[in-house]
């Protein structure tokens, strides 16, 4: 791994790249290719994609054709909400590891709790995919085993049934959406946050105070928001399908923002992002 990038250390002791590339809305097998041939010369490690992304064959794809040695890449995918279940999230995982053709994940998660809003047992459900993650990790497919978008009584709902505590909380995280309450709970519990969505989907990247601060840095927007979220400890995967942004997403290792800056980008209200609440979510997402 180049030494720019940090990395982070779960309570098990795994160490994992705080930053990573995401790949959601990335489907096309030749743009694909050319992005993780140039992710991986620009020091990234970590692949996200998940198995709603419909993209793992290209993942797969791009890495043979790069010729990416298997072991030097953390590979990090998600079961999707129609293979919830203890033997359902088995199978989906298992349908998984061939198309990404490979016979272990660095990084399995759940995509998204069961939505209270569609299941009175919810919990439940959420219980029962977990023990299939348990599983999972247990028989060596899957070397850590995570939670996107789990609030916090999704995550008490779960310990009391739970004999490994998800090592991992993907959730959308960033200026104008600070996730206080969960990043507060999952550090106490010893749950690593990593950001997805940490450029707001792009959306909040002309918001006055990121270009003000990114001006004041000689940074861009994107590395100001990066920069804050790494700051706070999150590993962070961000996506772009532009050479140029490959590298300078990732370039947000050698500067720092003084509390005060930090506080400054805090204080930003909200001002776009995905919003999907996953007590609403439905079964597409
Ligand atoms: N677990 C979940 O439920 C969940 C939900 C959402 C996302 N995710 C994961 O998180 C990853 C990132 O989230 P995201 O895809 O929603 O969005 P994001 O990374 O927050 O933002 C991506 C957008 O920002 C643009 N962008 C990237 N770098 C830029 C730069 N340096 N300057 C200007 N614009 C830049 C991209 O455009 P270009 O491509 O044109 O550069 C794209 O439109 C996903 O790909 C996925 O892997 C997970």
């Amino acid at each position: 791994m180049t030494d720019k990038v940090r990395e982070i250390t779960l309570r098990d002791g795994t160490s994992l790249p705080q930053i990573g590339m995401g790949t959601w809305q990335i489907t096309d097998r030749e743009i694909m290719k050319s992005l993780i041939k140039n992710a991986y010369d620009a020091g990234y490690r970590l692949i996200d994609t998940a198995a709603a992304y419909s993209n793992e064959i290209a993942v797969a794809k791009a890495i043979a054709e790069a010729g990416i040695p298997r072991s030097e890449l953390i590979l990090s995918d998600k079961v999707w909400n129609t293979s919830r279940g203890y033997d359902a999230v088995q199978e989906a995982c298992k349908r998984s590891l061939k198309k990404l053709k490979t016979d272990y994940l660095d990084i399995y998660l759940i995509h998204w709790p069961a939505s209270m809003k569609l299941y009175e047992n919810w919990a439940e459900i959420n219980a029962e995919t977990w023990r299939g993650m348990e599983a999972l990790y247990r028989d060596g497919y899957v070397k850590t085993i995570g939670v996107c978008n789990f609030k916090e009584h999704h995550l008490e709902a779960l310990s009391k049934t739970a004999e490994i505590i998800p090592f991992l909380n993907q959730m959308e995280l960033h200026p104008g959406m600070r996730q206080e309450e969960i990043m507060k709970y999952c550090l106490q519990k010893g749950i690593q946050m990593e950001a997805s969505s940490p450029l707001g989907n792009g959306q909040i990247l002309q918001r006055k105070e990121l270009l003000e601060m990114a001006e004041q840095k000689g940074k861009t927007p994107a590395q100001i928001c990066l920069r804050w979220e790494i700051q706070q400890g999150l590993m962070v995967i961000p996506k772009t399908s532009n050479r140029e942004r490959l590298y300078q997403n990732i370039d947000v290792f050698d500067f720092e923002l003084t509390d005060e800056e930090m506080r400054f980008i805090d204080a930003i209200p909200y001002c776009g992002g995905i919003g999907i609440d996953s007590d609403e979510v439905t079964e597409f997402g």
